[in-house]
């Protein structure tokens, strides 16, 4: 750990109104949260896509795809899921910095982890989207297969089955992919980030 003391933060004339208004929107942090196979990353993709066709500057921070590179080194102990967390929420902070509409994708079950990423950032610019699906709709759908492996106890600390979940209280958004179309959730989700960014 570094002296903070020894560390001086250096100012820049180009700094996020700049790259807003190169950009032409706003930026902000769409934080998904929910089980694996809730539907997390399926939305946040096709929100980047319907964002992207309005000339939205986007960039998508996915889990499982983070955990291959720069949060390689974390394991799923709720220690390694709060350093993953925040982690990605510093670097949310950094890509919304320049001007880019941030979507995250990370299960992130841990309340406190979330509000902290929260409190990163200028008020309203996260936005948090609750991603609810039951966990026994999610353990049926199995897209990965993971949820066998959890129950035969192949893979442990596993969440929804043997690791806690603490559902937002107040998400921005909440949609629930068991009752509503993919279409119906990205719908909501899109409207609302634009009276957000434009
Ligand atoms: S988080 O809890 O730290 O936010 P993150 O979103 O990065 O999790 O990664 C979750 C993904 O890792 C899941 O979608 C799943 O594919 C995979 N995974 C592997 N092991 C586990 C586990 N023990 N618990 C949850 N997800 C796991």
């Amino acid at each position: 750990m570094n002296n903070p003391g020894n560390v001086i933060f250096q100012h820049f004339k180009v700094g996020r109104p700049e790259h807003e208004k190169l950009n032409g929107h706003r930026s902000c942090v769409l934080w998904f949260t929910g089980f694996s196979g809730s539907g997390k990353s399926t939305l946040a993709g096709q929100v980047q896509e319907r964002l992207m066709a309005k000339r939205i500057h986007t960039y998508l921070l996915d889990g499982d795809n983070i955990r291959h590179g720069l949060n390689s080194n974390l394991d799923f102990s709720p220690e390694g899921r709060t350093e993953n967390i925040r982690r990605i929420g510093e670097v949310a902070k950094l890509f919304s910095d320049a001007g880019i509409v941030t979507l995250t994708a990370f299960i992130s079950p841990f309340r406190k982890d979330r509000d902290n990423v929260r409190n990163l950032l200028p008020k309203n610019d996260f936005i948090e989207v609750y991603v609810n699906c039951p966990i026994e709709v999610c353990e049926q759908r199995d897209v990965k297969g993971l949820y066998k492996k959890a129950r035969t106890g192949e893979i442990a600390e596993f969440t929804g089955i043997s690791s806690p979940f603490e559902p937002p209280p107040n998400p921005e958004i909440e949609v629930r992919t068991n009752e509503q179309s993919v279409e119906q959730c990205v719908n909501i989700i899109v409207d609302f980030v634009l009276t957000r960014i434009l």
